[in-house]
C-alpha cells in the first residue's frame, strides 16, 4: 500500500470517535483531509448530527465549511472534546514533531484546549528518536534575519521555508524556519531553550500533547494509547 493509501486508512477511521454533539479540533495535513472528507460526508448523511469545529488553519476551515460542518472561532467555544491532527514524526514516548504543512502555532493552541487530542499518521512518521525531519519554528518576519543567524551560530542547520520564490507566510503571517538537526538527544530543553529565544513565536515540537495515535499499516488501523 502507498502512503497515500494508508493516510487515507487512518484518516477514515478517526472519524468513529467523533460522536454527535461533539466539539471537534480539526488539524492541518494531507492525512486530516481524507479525515475531514469522511467527517463531511457522514455530517450530510446525517450519520453524525450536531458537531461543531475548530479548526487549525484556513485551509481546513475551508475545506470543512464546503462540506457543511459548522466551524466557530476557538475563542466562542470553551472547550474542544477532541482534536484530530497529523503529526511528522512520533517518538517510542509519543513526543511529536509538526509543523510540516506550516499550521504549528494554530495546532498547538488547538491542542492545549483540548480534552483530548488524536494524532492519525501512517506507519513511516513512527520513529525511534526525533529530529530527522526538519524541525519547523515560526519567527515572527520583524529581526527574523538575526534569529536566523543565532539558529545558524548554534549549529541547528536553519533554512528558510520556501513558497516558491518567497518566503513562506503562515496562517499569522509570520514566517518558518526549518532546522535540520538529525536527532534531538533531548526535545524538552531544545523546546525551552527555542521559545525563549526572543522573535520565535512557537516550535513544532509537541511534547505530552497526544492521548491516542491511529497509525496506518497495511494490515489495516492500530491504535497506540500515549496517556
Ligand atoms: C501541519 O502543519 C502539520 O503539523 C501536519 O499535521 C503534519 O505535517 C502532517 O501532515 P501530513 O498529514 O500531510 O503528512
Amino acid at each position: 500500500m502507498d502512503q497515500n493509501a494508508l493516510k487515507e486508512q487512518t484518516g477514515k477511521e478517526s472519524v468513529k470517535y467523533i460522536k454527535s454533539g461533539m466539539i471537534v479540533g480539526l488539524g492541518t495535513g494531507s492525512t486530516v483531509k481524507y479525515m475531514v472528507d469522511e467527517l463531511g460526508k457522514q455530517v450530510q448523511e446525517g450519520k453524525i448530527k450536531d458537531i461543531i469545529g475548530v479548526t487549525t488553519s484556513n485551509r481546513t476551515a475551508k475545506q470543512a465549511r464546503d462540506l457543511g460542518i459548522t466551524i466557530k472561532d476557538i475563542d466562542d467555544v470553551d472547550h474542544i472534546d477532541l482534536t484530530i491532527d497529523g503529526a511528522d514524526e512520533i517518538s517510542d514516548d509519543f513526543q511529536g514533531i509538526k509543523g510540516g504543512g506550516g499550521a504549528l502555532l494554530w495546532e498547538k493552541i488547538v491542542a492545549n484546549v483540548s480534552n483530548k487530542v488524536m494524532w492519525i499518521v501512517d506507519e513511516s512518521k513512527l520513529v525511534h528518536k526525533l529530529g530527522a525531519f526538519p524541525l519547523p519554528v515560526e519567527v515572527i518576519p520583524f529581526g527574523s534575519q538575526h534569529v536566523f543567524d543565532r539558529l545558524e551560530k548554534k549549529g541547528y542547520k536553519p533554512t528558510w521555508r520556501m513558497d516558491g520564490d518567497e518566503k513562506f507566510r503562515t496562517d499569522e503571517n509570520n514566517y518558518i524556519i526549518d532546522l535540520h538537526l538529525g536527532e534531538i538527544d533531548d526535545p524538552k530543553a531544545l523546546a525551552d531553550e527555542l521559545i525563549h529565544m526572543v522573535g520565535i513565536v512557537e516550535t513544532g515540537l509537541f511534547l505530552n500533547r497526544v492521548n491516542d495515535v491511529i497509525v496506518g499499516t497495511p494490515e489495516g488501523p492500530k491504535v497506540l494509547h500515549a496517556r
